[in-house]
């Protein structure tokens, strides 16, 4: 295994680029030596060499929390986040009575600090070390499909499990371009972690779903946790003896944030982008895929909604619920809106015809990769023949109860196997895992919610094409072409008997064979079990065309490489959850014909929005006077004449960002960056450097607020503070 001694197809990527780079492109931190001359240039102070060693500053200082991104903002162990990212756990910890959601929570002392919610994690990236050859090599090229897929799977498999030393690791093999390269990826992870501040959510999340994905907007989106571990220094279970983690490296606040074309840049995790995929691709999710799970989403939040009182337990249950489905949902809605008022489909369609016709003009590109678009476009196709089934059984998928009955079966068969041989997820090293997401079960489910959820997709399974209903399923719930009153009353009578609502069954079936768990008379488990067979097939069909795609997608991406460098194009991989940095300035951008969006809001601008008691726009009284009397002390920014709340810049980010510091050129903590704007959403999929806007909370308000209005001075004096 060597560092970054690299494949073909990689090795385009780490080539040096003669053009301006502009703002796009999420790099990897090797390849930032590459890119020295556009860092400095765009006004850099750090040395960009260093930047690409994660064993140092500021590297060092960047975590992931999975799925979302964090930063250590003290010495010891503090971290700094979203208000969003840090949901789960504020709502793990309300309740009707206590609810932090709504009020906020300042711990004056440690002591005062709350076990965030179960499963909650700090991973800092410790190495990435190239292992194409590795996962790639070696496997007979006679292998296809399925026998491929576990192929690369097994590879995976055996390099994580000689990675994971112990407990404190977990390692990972991330596949980049596609699987034109592979990086084996090492975290330290420690497994204590709690909540330390949270503003109320009328700052945390202010505008709400109206506001997000939109500029103008004055969110303080962010809140801390801090990481605690073992007196050792290791990373240990939750325990009240616990110290807080001594990290190596923390980033210093800058406490009068950026001005306009000011240098910034985002170092994190982004989640995933398209922005290679085929033109067949782009239709199929443009056309079809994202317009149906947007409705899908907005029905799933009206029914939450109808079965659950404003406030109630009931619903601060299904608070992150509804939040993660109303955001994409918003997020889908509007890359349709821009797919059909903009012309990437006939953009990709040239560029691919232009790829076409540029392998032709050379004989052995031409014999390697000209039919690879065709054999890949046909997989695609391939894929979409049971879409719609799919999808819907995906939604019904995310219920509580069939998913946990689904998953206990699953775990069952899976444990008969030596562990190397388990699928993934349900090994020795994803149990803790396993029971903590099983334990928190019982904060995130309502059963009259759930069941409503199951009722309301089911009567639009009934409308599939029968070619694509599934046999087992129908006989399981006694459906008979659209009739469902059998199904219906079947399904109360679930509800009415499960005992896998009860925590204690739900662990004492992690323990069960496959044999006890057939034998068990739960509702919900014989539902498992009828659709055992029918699961494992599916998952079969679907690793095998993944096996196929495996083998023809990298060689499509090294043609789609070799001919952006022929046009002296920037290369990037796309996102994949692994950690990267891109750059650019502050800067506003002009939405429409006729508006220019200035690059900052203001207190004064939020306070405009406040609506009373409104769900989305209502502010602290604390805040609100404090605005009134211009109380900023030395956080105001004079140009503004007020607190900027939130800025823009053209840095290029995506879902997986959310929660990362903001770093000025000589590596200051100016903020987090926690949303894009409207007009950019679709820029996961199409970069355009006209509306690739980033949505960031600016640090003087969050010290202004923690200062002035929430009395967490604590935090404030535990920070390094550059004014
Ligand atoms: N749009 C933000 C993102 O995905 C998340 C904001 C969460 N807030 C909300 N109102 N749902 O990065």
């Amino acid at each position: 295994m060597k560092k970054w001694i690299i494949s073909a197809a990689a090795l385009a990527l780490s080539a040096p680029f003669s053009l301006a780079l502009a703002d796009e492109g999420m790099w990897q931190p090797h390849q930032l030596p590459d890119i020295k001359e556009q860092l400095v240039a765009a006004g850099l102070k750090l040395n960009p060499d260093d930047m690409s060693d994660l064993s140092k500053f500021p590297m060092n200082a960047i975590i992931s929390l999975g799925g979302c991104t964090a930063s250590f903002i003290s010495d010891q162990g503090l971290v700094v986040t979203n208000h969003h990212c840090a949901y789960g756990s504020i709502q793990h910890n309300s309740s009707e009575k206590n609810n932090l959601l709504a009020n906020g929570f300042v711990a004056k002392t440690k002591q005062e600090e709350l076990a965030a919610a179960p499963g909650s994690r700090v991973y800092i990236t410790e190495s990435l070390t190239d292992v194409t050859a590795e996962v790639t090599g070696g496997i007979s090229a006679k292998l296809t499909g399925n026998d491929y897929y576990q192929a690369i799977e097994n590879n995976r498999k055996a390099l994580v499990a000689d990675c994971e030393i112990d407990d404190d690791y977990r390692c990972s093999v991330s596949s980049f371009h596609s699987g034109a390269s592979y990086v084996l990826i090492k975290l330290l992870t420690i497994r204590d972690v709690r909540l330390a501040y949270a503003p109320p959510s009328s700052i945390g999340k202010f505008g709400g779903d109206t506001d997000n994905w939109q500029w103008p907007r004055q969110t303080g989106d962010w809140a801390f946790y801090r990481a605690y571990v073992g007196k050792d220094g290791k990373p240990a279970d939750y325990n009240t003896d616990n110290v807080p983690y001594s990290n190596k490296a923390f980033l210093k606040v800058n406490a009068a944030g950026v001005d306009e074309g000011d240098y910034v840049m985002v170092l994190g995790y982004p989640g995933s982008t398209n922005r290679y995929r085929t033109a067949v691709e782009v239709e199929n999710n443009f056309t079809w895929a994202y317009p149906k799970a947007k409705l899908y989403r907005e029905e799933y939040i009206d029914v939450i909604k109808q079965n659950s009182e404003p406030g109630s337990d009931q619903r601060i249950k299904y608070a992150s619920n509804i939040a993660s489905l109303a955001n994409y949902a918003k997020n889908y809605g509007s890359m349709v809106e821009s797919y059909n008022k903009g012309d990437m489909l006939v953009r990709k369609q040239q560029l691919e015809s232009d790829l076409v016709n540029w392998l032709a003009t050379d004989a052995d590109m031409n014999a390697q990769y000209g039919g690879t678009l065709v054999t890949l476009n046909k997989l695609i196709e391939q894929s979409d023949e049971t879409k719609e089934r799919d999808l819907l059984l995906s939604y019904m998928g995310r219920t509580t109860m069939m998913s946990v009955a689904e998953g206990l079966l699953r775990l069952s068969h899976e444990q008969a196997k030596p562990d190397a041989q388990r699928e993934p997820g349900y090994q020795e090293r994803d149990l803790k895992r396993y029971e903590q997401s099983i334990t928190s079960v019982n904060s995130r489910y309502v059963a009259d919610i759930d069941k409503a959820l199951i009722k309301h997709f089911l009567a639009k399974y009934v409308y599939l094409p029968m070619e694509q209903r599934v046999a087992t399923f129908d006989k399981f719930f006694n459906i008979t072409g659209k009739d469902l009153s059998k199904a219906n009353a079947k399904i109360d009578q679930m509800y009415a008997n499960t005992e896998l609502g009860e925590l204690d069954t739900r662990l004492a079936m992690m323990k069960m064979s496959e044999k006890e768990m057939r034998a068990s008379s739960d509702p919900f488990v014989q539902y498992a079990v009828s659709q055992f067979d029918y699961n494992m097939a599916e998952e079969k069909r679907s690793k095998s065309l993944s096996g196929q795609l495996q083998q023809v997608r990298p060689e499509y991406m090294s043609a789609v490489i070799a001919f952006k460098k022929s046009r002296e194009e920037a290369v990037y991989a796309d996102a994949n959850s692994t950690l990267r940095i891109t750059f650019g300035n502050v800067k506003g951008y002009s939405p429409r014909d006729g508006l220019i969006a200035k690059p900052f809001t203001t207190t004064e601008g939020m306070l405009a929005k406040y609506i009373p008691d409104d769900d989305e726009f209502d502010l602290p009284l604390k805040l609100r006077e404090a605005i009134k009397e211009k109380r900023y002390g030395s956080y105001a920014n004079a140009k503004l004449n007020s607190v900027p709340v939130n800025y823009l810049s053209t840095l290029d980010i995506t879902g997986g960002n959310s929660g990362s510091p903001t770093l000025n050129a000589k590596g200051e903590f100016v903020g987090l960056v926690f949303d894009g704007v409207y007009e950019s959403i679709i820029g996961d999929w199409d970069y355009d450097p006209k509306y690739k806007r980033a949505i960031h909370v600016s640090s003087p308000f969050m010290l202004w607020v923690m200062d002035e209005v929430d009395g967490a001075e604590n935090l404030i004096k535990e920070m390094e503070i550059v004014r």
